[in-house]
């Protein structure tokens, strides 16, 4: 346990072009033998290590983490995989193309993937760590772009490997820092801290209610599954408009500030106060602090509703979040809106965009007894809509980073 003390979460406007371009074509039922095989063609011996991370699902709290609000996701069954020895140089390879690629993490980005793990020896180094070199292997199951956390998964398994080899005792919170300020200050990704913390602490059959502003964690149970469609339209954060809506929402939280409202968030905003501010706040900001306030109360009841088994309720409070991003945050796509139109259309309980939105997955609550025909159904009109097909499947709630067993495929 280091204790590393948590930053302020300003967003920097360096965005690395290109990232990540690296796990696209990953889906592999076991990355732990795929990223072990791949390591012992490369480097001729056994990993020492072994990590891996999950992919996350957001149920609800969308764009509340860096307004202080609260988010309500879910780590998944599908994992990225780290596995490390201690060499003298850096060298990583990953399974998507076989190639073995050196990193320096004195120098700086190359836009690759390997950029993850480098900044992350940063951020660990700047902390007076010592982390020594290392052969890495990557291996994933989850899409990238699909809005699933597949960076903060491999920034995750990243750390935690790489503490594995150097001895280190790091807390979920430290893991948690490191990997948040090597995408955030090391990259530039102006991201929140939902995904970093729910792929850190995410627990098997629970989702987390997590309290952005003070860091508490709660478990909410969430024994069923959850279905997800990949739109196929690609969500890469740092090249969305997501730095900008960030703007707009600091822009909006100093207008309310200059009119006396004593708040620190946005998200401290009552549902009440919201008619008062739309006389003070030109468009946009008015629909973005709309969204904001509405989704913070929209998250806890969720919370409530799936904590009392309510799912009818949960659903309906979902698509009022898909509205709401449609409509006041502007971040959804034609083809997510379809996709949630058709789900509510064929029976489905809820649905909405998950993630930061601009592309990406739609997660939709689906009663187990007509999902094959629900399912299909969903798939059959997005077919008929967008001329391709939607890939869908049922995610449950899952472990977070944790070291793994390293196994030989040498025999
Ligand atoms: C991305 C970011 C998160 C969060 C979501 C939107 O996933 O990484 O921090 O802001 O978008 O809810």
């Amino acid at each position: 346990m280091i204790g590393i003390p948590g930053s302020g979460w300003y967003w920097s406007v360096a965005v690395p072009a290109g990232l990540p371009g690296l796990l696209s074509s990953m889906t592999t039922p076991s990355p732990l033998r795929q990223a072990t095989s791949l390591f012992q063609s490369r480097f001729a011996s056994r990993p020492a290590v072994a990590a891996s991370a999950p992919g996350r699902v957001n149920l609800l709290g969308e764009h509340t983490d860096y307004n202080g609000g609260p988010v309500l996701p879910f780590a998944i069954e599908r994992r990225v995989v780290v596995v490390a020895s201690q060499a003298d140089e850096w060298l990583a390879v990953s399974a998507v193309d076989g190639q073995l690629e050196s990193f320096d993490p004195g120098g700086s980005g190359s836009s690759r993937w390997t950029d993850f793990p480098r900044a992350a020896v940063r951020v660990m180094r700047g902390f007076g760590l010592r982390i020594p070199g290392a052969h890495l292997a990557v291996a994933s199951a989850l899409p990238v772009g699909a809005g699933l956390s597949s960076s903060a998964a491999l920034s995750l398994a990243s750390v935690r490997a790489l503490a594995l080899l150097a001895g280190l005792k790091l807390s979920l919170p430290d893991l948690v820092e490191i990997a948040w300020r090597a995408e955030h200050d090391e990259l530039g990704v102006p991201c929140g801290r939902m995904d970093q913390t729910v792929v850190a602490h995410g627990v098997r059959g629970n989702a987390l209610l997590i309290e952005c502003a003070t860091g508490q964690i709660e478990r909410v149970p969430l024994p069923g599954k959850v279905w997800i469609f990949d739109t196929g339209t690609t969500h890469r954060l740092a090249e969305s408009d997501y730095p900008r809506r960030r703007q707009e929402c600091a822009q909006a939280l100093v207008v309310v500030q200059e009119r006396g409202i004593a708040v620190r968030t946005l998200a401290e905003l009552s549902v009440a106060q919201l008619s008062q501010l739309s006389g003070w706040l030109p468009p946009p900001l008015d629909r973005r602090t709309r969204h904001v306030v509405t989704e913070t109360a929209r998250t806890r009841a969720a919370a409530k509703a799936l904590a009392g088994h309510d799912l009818t309720a949960l659903g309906r409070l979902m698509v009022e979040g898909h509205q709401s991003l449609r409509d006041d945050f502007q971040s959804s796509t034609i083809e997510a809106d379809l996709i949630v139109e058709s789900v509510m259309l064929r029976g489905g309980l809820g649905a909405r965009l998950t993630g930061a939105g601009w592309g990406g997955a739609v997660v939709a609550l689906i009663p187990e007894q007509w999902e094959s025909r629900i399912v299909a159904e969903v798939r059959a009109d997005f077919k008929a809509a967008a001329g391709r097909e939607l890939p869908a499947w049922a995610a449950r709630a899952s472990a977070g980073v944790r070291r793994e067993q390293v196994v030989s495929e040498l025999g």
